[in-house]
């Protein structure tokens, strides 16, 4: 795979819910970055697995992501409770994990030339697709305001689930993220943390754009 030198890379991980994704489409703006939700990709086998029950299997998500296109991902029927849940138990296989690796190998260093760098979000991207990243975050919340945020945002859809439900559902996830074998969600040392619970999104990206700022003023970037 090529490598794209004096790029600017960006990773994140975070826990359900917890606003790491509009936090990385503002960096993203701001800083002239290709933006890859790599969550996005297990919904993307999530779905592929609830409607393809009888011919799902290691062939078939081959297939399916030497096709894939970013432009697919930001699909609406990706964003639902089900999919999130099928996502995170087909994510804890190794060879899936390692049949989308390449995928976001790409987005990360060697996004197109009219990017000025890249940066991912999801649960390994800070321990293991992008380790040599310029800068990490660890975005996090307590768990009852990522729930209310992700029952609202439902909501805002039009799709019927309660707050009890999506609660259960986050925690549920989180347990299965941080405790399985591949690839757990963690946060790595090299990571800043970032607690969003009482912030804005305005208030939290003022905190990242400072550190991202004072990074490239030590590079010599800016
Ligand atoms: O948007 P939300 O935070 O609810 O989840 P997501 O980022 O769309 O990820 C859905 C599921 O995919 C997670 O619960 C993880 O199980 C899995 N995932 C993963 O294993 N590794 C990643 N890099 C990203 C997501």
């Amino acid at each position: 795979m090529k490598i794209r030198k004096n790029i600017i890379t960006i990773a994140i991980d975070s826990p359900a819910a917890a606003g790491a994704g509009t936090q990385a489409q503002l960096i993203a703006k701001k800083y002239n970055l290709q933006y890859l939700d790599t969550g996005k990709i297990y919904r993307y086998i999530g779905y592929l697995k609830i409607k393809n029950k009888k011919n799902f299997n290691y062939y078939l998500i081959k297939k399916k992501i030497s096709k894939l296109k970013l432009k697919e991902l930001k699909k609406k029927y990706l964003v639902s409770d089900e999919v999130a849940v099928s996502a995170s138990k087909i994510a804890k296989d190794k060879n899936i994990r390692e049949l989308v690796k390449n995928f976001q190998y790409q987005c990360a260093y060697n996004p197109p030339k009219i990017f000025s760098g890249s940066v991912l979000d999801g649960r390994d991207i800070t321990s293991v697709i992008m380790k040599k990243a310029m800068l990490k975050f660890y975005i996090t919340a307590n768990v009852e305001t990522r729930a209310k945020r992700r029952y609202l945002e439902f909501k805002s859809l039009n799709k019927k689930i309660s707050y009890k439900e999506v609660l259960k559902s986050i925690r549920n996830r989180d347990y299965l993220d941080k405790n399985r074998k591949y690839s757990p969600l963690k946060k790595t040392k090299d990571s800043i943390l970032i607690n969003t619970s009482k912030l804005s999104k305005k208030a939290c990206f003022e905190k990242i754009k400072a550190i991202i700022d004072n990074k490239l003023k030590t590079n010599g970037n800016l």
